[in-house]
């Protein structure tokens, strides 16, 4: 086994003979870091359990390792419209194309982190976990495929991984002696703000950054961590616990006849009371199949049970757009008690942001910048949980957060380096960090902006900042897209390209290249101009383009942080 030689080669030679469990290989698929940081959490229980487990982003996996490999356990997101992250993408390409080898010595398992509210809930980890089926592979123990609440999911799963694993020593390393002293120290208390513990920041500022005119509403959002002990670098996110409107929640107690005093379990465990837990701990929003298999029985709505039934297509076309209130409105239930009613919810997760302030620009406080989602849709306006929830707060207000560190997504390590920056929108957060980060950390190695909107009068998001920034020599180029102003919409692709030759010239001298924002559509489409622009330029055409675009993903210098 290489990857263990490798490990062993490295240990100094004085050091008493190494007592090494069998290996298990941890491979992460992660876009934002949640994925990556179970596969470090799953490498300690292992490593405590007598295992000699390996970390391995999947991007370094050398393909070749597959054919001869015994066990392997992968954790994975999904992101986008069902699609791979970026890190996952060439081991997911490898596997599904010719050249992937039969796997018949092989066992696995699949940890897989999603959202059940899009519909290709968990698509990458369940065709990780079906290719590798397909191509001989047997099943360590049955993978797992989880909603956004995934932490008692993973543990179980973990478990069950660790007493099916292959105990027996692998490539001749030595006998498991699972003795104290090879056991994890334990852990000190906890007594940090984390996920489990988060912080009550207190609101410092709340501005609405699009003008009179504007069709958005994006806030800035400034939040103390005065005391909290929390640190974070420019590229993290925030993760934020929203509290429900309590408009809606009033008008769910109204429906369900409830009068909001009934007790209830909390998700967290004990009892709280029904109105309580429909504002703080339960999403009563996330409108599902799930959701609605459990609701069904309850309402017993001829209607809605044939639209169940029915199976796909009728029930995607009702789910789209609906919300929880719409089946309660349109097909009411009778519950036994309102624990029964609970028992449909599930707990309310919290969202995460990437940050938009360096620390050491900022000492003491963390910024958001926040789109606020607000639409209609049959015939009943709908807001989004977390960004009306925060949009509507005031100074002094506090939030419950903790910090999402983004272990790649960072301003480029060295300090000359330059770096290309896409975030229209909001996602223009990591890049006012980034800034501010180089600018107090007077690094010397040139930035450019590509910053696009709906219109330069009233959505040109920190305008004063970024032409301030540009003026002090701290931003070098901004060029800008505002798609409303003109008769033709122009987007930042379209920027990239215009300004094909200088950007190739500037990755040639090894700049970094990020992108924020919209997954769906812009960052697709300015992968597209990304080729594009690299295949013109270079003069080497596609194939080249691609293969350019390959290295730059490896060394890291092509990355995204898109929702
Ligand atoms: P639009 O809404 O006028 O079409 C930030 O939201 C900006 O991203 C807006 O100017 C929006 O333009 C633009 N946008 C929409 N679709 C895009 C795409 N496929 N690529 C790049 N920008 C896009």
């Amino acid at each position: 086994n290489g990857m263990l030689a490798g490990i062993f080669s490295q240990a100094p030679a004085s050091q008493a003979p190494q007592q090494s469990g069998p290996a298990l290989p941890i491979l992460y698929g992660s876009q934002t870091g949640n994925a990556e940081s179970l596969a470090r959490q799953a490498a300690k229980a292992a490593k405590a359990g007598g295992f000699t487990p390996e970390v391995i982003d999947m991007e370094s996996y050398p393909h070749e390792q597959l054919a001869t490999a015994t066990q392997l356990v992968i954790i994975t997101s999904t992101y986008g419209e069902g699609e791979p992250p970026d890190n996952a993408k060439p081991l997911h390409d490898f596997l599904h194309g010719a050249q992937a080898p039969r796997l018949d010595k092989l066992r696995y398992t699949v940890l897989g982190l999603g959202d059940s509210n899009y519909p290709d809930f968990n698509r990458c980890a369940k065709e990780f976990d079906q290719r590798l089926s397909e191509l001989g592979a047997q099943r360590l123990c049955e993978s797992v495929y989880c909603d956004v609440d995934f932490e008692d999911a993973y543990a179980q799963w973990f478990d069950a991984v660790l007493k099916a694993a292959d105990k027996s020593p692998a490539g001749g390393a030595n006998e498991v002696t699972s003795t104290v002293t090879e056991l994890e120290s334990p852990q000190p208390q906890e007594t940090g703000h984390s996920r489990k513990n988060p912080f009550p920041a207190p609101i410092l500022e709340n501005l609405n950054l699009n003008r009179e005119g504007s069709l958005k509403e994006t806030r800035h959002l400034a939040f103390s961590l005065e005391g909290s002990g929390l640190t974070y670098e420019a590229g993290d996110a925030l993760g934020v616990f929203p509290r429900n409107c309590p408009e809606l929640v009033a008008e769910i107690l109204r429906i369900t006849g409830f009068d909001g005093d009934e007790s209830v379990p909390n998700p967290e465990g004990g009892d709280i009371p029904l109105h309580l837990a429909l504002s703080e701990h339960y999403d009563i929003t996330g409108l599902s199949k799930l959701f609605l298999a459990h609701y069904a029985p309850l309402a017993d709505h001829p209607e809605l049970n044939e639209l169940l039934a029915d199976g796909n297509d009728r029930l995607d076309a009702f789910l789209h757009g609906r919300q929880i209130i719409d089946p309660l409105v349109q097909f009411p239930a009778r519950f036994g008690s309102a624990r029964d009613f609970v028992g449909t919810l599930k707990k309310l997760s919290p969202r995460l942001y990437s940050i938009s302030s360096s620390p050491k620009a900022h000492p003491g406080e963390v910024h958001l910048t926040v789109g606020a989602v607000r639409y209609e849709a049959h015939g009943r306006a709908r807001k989004g949980v977390c960004s009306t929830f925060l949009a509507g707060l005031t100074p002094g207000d506090t939030v419950s957060v903790f910090v999402q560190p983004n272990r790649h997504f960072k301003p480029p390590a060295q300090a000359e380096r330059p770096m290309i920056m896409v975030g229209p929108g909001t996602g223009i957060a990591p890049f006012r960090a980034f800034l501010q980060e180089r600018q107090a950390s007077a690094a010397r190695g040139r930035n450019w902006l590509f910053f696009g909107d709906q219109r330069r009068g009233c959505d040109f998001l920190y305008e004063d900042q970024l032409t301030q920034m540009q003026s002090g020599g701290y931003l070098h180029r901004l060029d800008t897209a505002f798609s409303r102003d003109g008769t033709d919409k122009v987007y930042v692709q379209h920027r990239m390209v215009e300004q094909g030759r200088e950007l190739f010239a500037w990755l040639e001298e090894g700049a970094h290249f990020y992108v924020c924002g919209d997954a769906s559509r812009m960052a697709k489409d300015v992968d597209a101009a990304l080729h594009a622009v690299i295949s013109e330029h270079s003069g080497l055409g596609e194939d080249h383009a691609r293969h350019y675009v390959d290295i730059l993903r490896k060394e890291k210098r092509y990355v995204r942080d898109v929702y």
